[in-house]
């Protein structure tokens, strides 16, 4: 049995998690939301509940997890140093949607860093998240809350109908506002390097560190969880980047097909199953993974994605638009 707690994100009492963060100590699973997606939690002190966590999720044993802190102070015995890079990167975007990868100590057990000799760490901004991590009492490990390859969780039905009676506690604390996981720059090369991109862009860890790389993740992929097939609706996906998309789209769609349109109108599209992706780059980014979803609801055959802007949030917007494309893009 999975038990669901909700709780008013704004306005909720400590006491309201003490049963998710009870589980915790008793070395068992909790979903929980943070303001990128929703994640599924284990304590990193737990050997056997981080190891459920793979098995719940089906995931492959080479992908590091995230580990979790409610305060900056609780980095240092997770790793080797703190640099003073980290120190500027967490005073400007801890809490929020940033993970930096450092040196991990020997409290990082093997199978929360995969083997590798680096750990990733991550203080959400999230009111919920951090009080679950106070009250659990040690840092929370916690990849995304969905199926290994489904699109990440962004409320918390997604993560009943991926994980239900697999799990321990889901705590249901409503929408993920960013709606896209984290931004994860490794601190370890030479130059700090995006290895995934969210809602933290590289520009805004240029102007902070002076310098940023990306890396490549096709060619040789630092961030384990880059090479898997990700985010991929039921329907083959592709994306239309093109001016005259609602002709294309029209064209190529059909009655069948689920079209993702953006800065249009619905009545455009001949197809029955439209919906719309949101107004900015920033609602299309939150309603993105949602959007997936309900067109697996939907059973449609196919999905056509208009294309977002590429700068900004849009960087990362991209690179899950890909992913769930698994590289399928119409420019004209
Ligand atoms: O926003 C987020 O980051 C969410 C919420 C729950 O915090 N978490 C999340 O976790 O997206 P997950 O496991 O779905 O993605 C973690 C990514 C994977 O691509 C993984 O390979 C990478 O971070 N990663 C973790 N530890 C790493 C390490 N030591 N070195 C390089 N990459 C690492
Ligand atoms: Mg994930």
């Amino acid at each position: 049995m999975t038990k669901i707690i909700s709780v008013n994100p704004e306005n909720f009492n400590i006491k309201e998690i003490d049963d998710a963060a009870k589980i915790i100590k008793d070395g068992g699973l909790c979903a929980f939301p943070t303001e990128t997606v929703y994640g599924l939690g284990a304590g990193i002190y737990y050997p056997d509940a981080i190891k459920n966590i793979f098995k719940a999720k089906g995931r492959p044993q080479d992908n590091p997890l995230i580990v979790h802190i409610s305060s900056f102070d609780e980095i240092y015995p997770l790793v080797k140093e703190v640099p003073e890079s980290a120190i500027k990167l967490a005073e400007n975007f801890w809490g929020g949607p940033l993970t930096i990868i450092l040196p991990r100590s020997e409290k990082i057990i093997n199978e929360i860093s995969a083997g590798l000799d680096t750990v990733a760490i991550r203080l959400p901004s999230h009111p919920v998240a951090c009080a679950l991590i106070k009250a659990a009492g040690c840092p929370i490990a916690a990849p995304s809350a969905n199926l290994s390859g489904k699109p990440s969780p962004t409320v918390a039905k997604h993560v009943i109908d991926d994980l239900s009676g697999k799990i321990d506690c889901i705590i249901d604390g409503g929408s993920a506002f960013y709606g896209l996981e984290s931004t994860v720059c490794d601190l370890t090369s030479e130059v700090p390097t995006v290895l995934r991109p969210g809602a933290v862009t590289a520009e805004q860890i240029r102007s902070v560190l002076g310098s940023v790389s990306f890396s490549n993740a096709a060619d040789a992929p630092k961030s384990p969880g880059m090479k898997y097939t990700h985010y991929a609706p039921n329907a083959p996906m592709v994306i239309v980047d093109a001016e005259n998309a609602i002709d294309i789209i029209n064209e190529k769609a059909t009655e069948n097909s689920g079209v993702l349109y953006y800065k249009c109108d619905r009545e455009n599209f001949k197809s029955q199953y439209c919906l719309c992706a949101g107004n900015d780059i920033y609602e299309f980014a939150a309603n993105y993974f949602y959007n997936l979803r309900r067109f697996d609801e939907m059973g449609v055959e196919s999905i056509f994605a208009m294309s977002p802007e590429k700068d900004g949030m849009g960087q990362a917007l991209w690179n899950r638009l890909l992913k769930s494309a698994g590289g399928n893009i119409i420019c004209e």
